[in-house]
């Protein structure tokens, strides 16, 4: 009791919301209420300071320059790299591989790893409840090998049922690629059984951490998967760059996705050699700057501890479902236990993007439709959801906030 009291000593939830300085407009003359960061999450003073800093003192090219901005540049780049394996305990930063984001990351596991390995009548296990991201790569190279693509069920509530999982792996299943966390239904998939059930049938698994790392600690070594993968804009970081983990022995074997520049060893007109990894997967000029604010926003999560944000929006769920489902006429979808992140719901009275429009008048800003998850809400029959999704800067009053303006919805619709 005395130690979760100096807990909340330590961080005052409602002070975080002052390091963000989005946070201080207004919208529609409304004081911004952010429930949308599942799409994208604002970003901290210290991130738009990293840039801006990489951009007016250290900006130059990285690993190409023999000078000293080259250097320096080249310096902060690394040091992103290094700061990505301490946040997910992967064993050696040469693991770690940036990208141009998430979906960058699992379309070089789907065409380089996928490639390298899929033959004709291997199967490749996702979950229904994936983002087009874990979906379409995987279909692009199924077409391109012959392999079959497979979709693990969700329950109605949206729990994973372990067993209907196991059923459909088989001996031909060479790759599991399952969310860490539903970006609708919040269901947070218990990768650790699941990596066990791929080794098991000689299969590796293969996570998408977009709604995970962002939410809760991530130790890839216990988790025990073979590649993790999640977005810097998710983290509070810029867009456009991202992280591939994979594990060294799967890296050294897998040919490049993409070919130019910095990820060759030597190069002639009729062919060329690669790199190692990391580097044979990171062609062209990289997203410098964006790397250092990348590094930035792991520095700004990690002071607060991914522990204390995980439990904070755990308290927020918990409070937000509690406030929505007193509403008559709201229906939460997705209410699997130790659920993370996002609360997606559907209204009688009126359609998500309706309730959308409506609370955004209040200054609530939710997402409305598929979520880039077609497959999972027509499995659930809805066209569409309203989702409302959390970050550290949110508190319970945004959904207080929310629930008065899903009233006005009622009596603007009913
Ligand atoms: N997949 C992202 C979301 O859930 C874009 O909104």
């Amino acid at each position: 009791m005395e130690s979760q009291h100096v807990m909340e000593q330590i961080i005052d939830w409602r002070n975080i919301r002052d390091d963000f300085p989005i946070l201080r407009r207004q919208v529609h003359g409304k004081p911004l209420t952010y429930l949308d960061s599942a799409a994208s999450a604002q970003k901290p003073q210290m991130v738009i300071d990293a840039v801006s800093d990489a951009y007016s003192q250290h900006y130059s090219n990285v690993h190409r320059g023999i000078h000293q901005l080259s250097e320096e540049a080249t310096d902060r780049f690394e040091a992103t790299r290094a700061k990505i394996a301490h946040f997910i305990n992967a064993p050696s930063a040469d693991e770690i591989v940036l990208t141009q984001g998430a979906t960058m990351s699992l379309n070089i596991i789907a065409h380089s790893y996928g490639g390298l390995v899929l033959k004709e009548g291997d199967e490749v296990l996702i979950s229904i409840a994936d983002h087009h991201a874990n979906i379409v790569p995987w279909q692009m190279i199924c077409k391109q090998t012959g392999a079959t693509l497979k979709a693990a069920p969700v329950e109605p509530d949206g729990h994973i049922d372990m067993d209907k999982i196991s059923d459909m792996v088989t001996d031909k299943t060479r790759i599991i690629a399952m969310p860490h966390v539903s970006n609708v239904l919040g269901t947070v998939y218990d990768i650790k059984a699941l990596s066990e059930l791929a080794h098991a049938h000689d299969a590796v698994m293969v996570v998408d951490g977009c709604q995970g790392a962002v939410h809760m600690p991530v130790d890839v070594q216990a988790l025990g998967c073979d590649f993790y993968v999640f977005s810097a804009h998710k983290l509070y970081g810029p867009s456009g760059i991202g992280m591939m983990w994979g594990r060294k022995e799967l890296l050294v074997d897998m040919p490049p996705f993409i070919g130019g520049g910095s990820m060759i060893d030597r190069v002639t007109i009729e062919q060329s050699t690669y790199a190692d990894p990391p580097e044979r997967f990171e062609a062209g000029t990289p997203p410098i700057a964006e790397a250092i604010g990348f590094a930035a926003a792991i520095d700004y999560v990690d002071a607060i501890g991914m522990d204390q944000i995980r439990n904070h929006e755990h308290d927020l769920i918990t409070y937000a479902h509690q406030k929505l489902s007193a509403i008559d006429g709201v229906r939460l979808i997705g209410t699997a236990p130790g659920k993370s992140g996002v609360i997606s719901f559907v209204m009688d009275c009126a359609h998500p993007h309706d309730i959308s429009t409506i609370v955004d008048r209040a200054g609530v800003a939710i997402r409305a439709g598929h979520h880039c998850a077609q497959p999972l809400h027509d499995y659930l029959d809805l066209p569409a959801t309203a989702r409302a999704s959390v970050g550290i800067y949110n508190t319970r009053q945004d959904f207080d906030i929310l629930a008065e303006a899903l009233e006005k919805v009622k009596v603007i619709f009913a």
